[in-house]
């Protein structure tokens, strides 16, 4: 398969990618949104504005106008953003940081070099607590087409692992990073509609060639002071009932 077709095929999907996460006018419900004033969320993948939800419910506001978060630099990020679909990609940094996943999925080339917007995977984002992982068959849309052939033609190995677990019908077993105690209530979906990027609290996970903490999300020190600043609620019944 050449890369012109798999971009074609890539483009295609971005197409519907694009049209899944496109601009609408419907206003956010509840109270009125305070501003933003930290980074922003970077334009290219998810542009301020409002944002239909995909799920149906009410419309992400992504409301800072601050333009792009600036890049990352040192260890565990990459960036090739300035890299054509279908060039070469640079070697990877020395070390990374994060856990081994099973199949070597890469944000730097499919939300960074790629844009593909965060909720053409995590799509249930703004309707949900938790946000849930792709499944193997949102991969293989892509997947089943382009394989990131060597010269010889052979399929990248991670791809490989990927095509074996669909058609085993089995979940890649990836290893979770962020994780909150139980008796924590964490409405996922009410921070990404008053507006917050996902880099806010993931940072540039579009620069990491393997996703790693930027921070211990499992603080409650953190929740609290974010809180304050922004006038939310800090009733201890808000998170943990
Ligand atoms: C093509 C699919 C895809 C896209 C696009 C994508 N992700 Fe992911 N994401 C994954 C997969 C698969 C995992 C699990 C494996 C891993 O951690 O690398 C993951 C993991 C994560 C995690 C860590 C989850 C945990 O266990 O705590 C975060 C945070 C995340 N993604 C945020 C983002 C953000 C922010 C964007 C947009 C900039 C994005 N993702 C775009 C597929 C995607
Ligand atoms: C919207 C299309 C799309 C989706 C969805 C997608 N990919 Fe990719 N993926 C690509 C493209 C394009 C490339 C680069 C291929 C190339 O340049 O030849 C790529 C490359 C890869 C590579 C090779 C990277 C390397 O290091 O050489 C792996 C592994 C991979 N994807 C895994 C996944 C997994 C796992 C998922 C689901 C979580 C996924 N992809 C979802 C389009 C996609
Ligand atoms: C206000 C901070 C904040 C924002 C904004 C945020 N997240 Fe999270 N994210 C968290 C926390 C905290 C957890 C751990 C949740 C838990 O364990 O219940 C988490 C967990 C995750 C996970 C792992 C879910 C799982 O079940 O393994 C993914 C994937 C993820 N976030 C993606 C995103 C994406 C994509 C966005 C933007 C659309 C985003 N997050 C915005 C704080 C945030
Ligand atoms: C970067 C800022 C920020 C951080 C960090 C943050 N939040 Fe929030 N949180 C918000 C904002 C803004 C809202 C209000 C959303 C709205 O108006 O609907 C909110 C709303 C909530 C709500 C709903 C409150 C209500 O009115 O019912 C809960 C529960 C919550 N957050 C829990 C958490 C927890 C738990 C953490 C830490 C793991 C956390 N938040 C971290 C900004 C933050
Ligand atoms: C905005 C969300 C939020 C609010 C409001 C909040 N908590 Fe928490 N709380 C957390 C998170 C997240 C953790 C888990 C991480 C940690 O231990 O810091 C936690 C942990 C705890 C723990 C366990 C600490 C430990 O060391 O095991 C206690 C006890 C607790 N909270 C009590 C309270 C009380 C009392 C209030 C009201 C005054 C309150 N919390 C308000 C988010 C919140």
């Amino acid at each position: 398969m050449k890369r012109t077709t798999i971009m074609i095929a890539g483009g295609v999907l971005l197409g519907v990618a694009a049209a899944l996460v496109g601009v609408s006018l419907v206003e956010g419900q509840g109270t009125p949104r305070r501003p933003v004033t930290d980074h922003g969320p970077p334009g290219r993948w998810l542009p301020p504005g409002a944002h239909p939800n995909p799920a149906g419910g009410p419309a992400i506001q992504m409301d800072t106008g601050l333009g792009p978060l600036p890049p990352s630099t040192g260890a565990g990020y990459s960036s090739l953003t300035d890299v054509k679909p279908g060039g070469a990609w640079p070697a990877l940094p020395r070390s990374l940081k994060g856990p081994v996943q099973p199949v070597f999925y890469r944000h730097d080339i499919h939300a960074g070099q790629y844009r593909i917007p965060c909720l053409y995977c995590h799509n249930n984002a703004a309707n949900s607590y938790s946000i849930n992982l792709p499944s193997e068959s949102t991969c293989m849309g892509c997947h089943i087409v382009t394989s990131a052939p060597d010269t010889a033609g052979n399929p990248n190995p991670d791809i490989a692992k990927l095509r074996d677990y669909y058609a085993r019908g089995v979940s890649i077993p990836w290893v979770r990073i962020n994780r909150l105690p139980d008796y924590v209530h964490f409405p996922h979906m009410r921070h990404v509609a008053a507006g917050l990027a996902c880099q806010t609290c993931h940072g540039n996970i579009q620069q990491m060639p393997r996703v790693f903490a930027v921070r211990n999300v499992a603080s409650m020190g953190w929740c609290t002071s974010c809180h304050m600043e922004r006038g939310v609620t800090r009733d201890c019944t808000a998170c943990h009932f």
